[in-house]
């Protein structure tokens, strides 16, 4: 891809994080079962990592499955489990190849084993590239994350290697599943929907939200192209004037 001429290359986000919603809905506008609009979603994953690649970005996080997914009839939940291996299975070489480091934000303890096998798979055999981060929420919550967080900080204030006032921002967030990667710049959630879900609760205190209506199944690089072309519009002021933040 020529870079989009109408795009400032020095305003891009370092960090997209992207709420995946609306698969359904595709599906059931066309009278089809639900997870045939999963299925045509993990063309649109594969359109905006391989667009998230060439912009150079370099962290990119989709929600795939949260921790209230659980609730969906099983059938779906199979379905979801069975897409997210087929599609680990198939992008392994293609994200060895493109620099692509794959991470996985959430527990994995409750992964069915074929789908934590080939996740931890290529989790370990992209682990030495230091090109495009791409995490994968599965079986994430935001609100468990920043729990697992407090249970760590607490227990090292509680045997003395830590004293509560040292606690700061970047210590804390260094617990979180994103330990170490800047946190998203710009969070698109697709579908039409206008909420969070759970998703990077802490981590999106500054985050540019774009909500668009494109359900996901239809979601292509054009449409991040777009939502990066909001984004470069907005003026991101931190609680500071716009005096303060605009370029003299
Ligand atoms: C929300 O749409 C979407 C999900 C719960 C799953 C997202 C999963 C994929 C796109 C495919 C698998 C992922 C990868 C990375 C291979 P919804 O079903 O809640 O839509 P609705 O609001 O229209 O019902």
């Amino acid at each position: 891809m020529q870079f989009p001429q109408e795009l400032d290359p020095d305003k891009l986000p370092a960090h997209v994080a992207i709420i995946m919603d609306g698969n359904g809905r595709w599906a059931q506008q066309r009278g089809l079962p639900r997870p045939m609009g999963h299925q045509v979603g993990v063309e649109s994953v594969q359109a905006v990592v391989r667009a998230a690649r060439k912009l150079d970005l370099q962290v990119l996080t989709l929600y795939a499955f949260s921790t209230e997914n659980w609730k969906r009839p099983p059938f779906e939940v199979n379905a979801l489990m069975g897409l997210l291996k087929k599609y680990l299975l198939h992008e392994l070489e293609t994200m060895v190849a493109n620099n692509v480091s794959l991470r996985c934000l959430g527990r994995k303890d409750r992964l069915p084993d074929d789908v934590r096998d080939i996740l931890d798979k290529v989790i370990a055999d992209t682990a030495g590239n230091d090109g495009l981060v791409f995490n994968l929420a599965l079986n994430y919550g935001s609100r468990v994350e920043i729990l697992d967080a407090v249970k760590t900080v607490a227990g090292q204030c509680a045997n003395g290697e830590l004293a509560a006032d040292a606690i700061t921002e970047e210590l804390f967030a260094a617990h979180l599943y994103t330990g170490g990667l800047p946190d998203p710049d710009l969070l698109i959630r697709t579908g039409g929907e206008a909420r969070l879900s759970n998703f990077l609760l802490w981590q999106a205190s500054y985050a540019e939200i774009c909500f668009v209506d494109t359900l996901w199944p239809d979601f292509r690089e054009e449409n991040l192209l777009d939502a990066i072309r909001v984004y470069q519009g907005r003026q991101r002021r931190f609680g500071m004037t716009g005096e303060q933040v605009r370029p003299a």
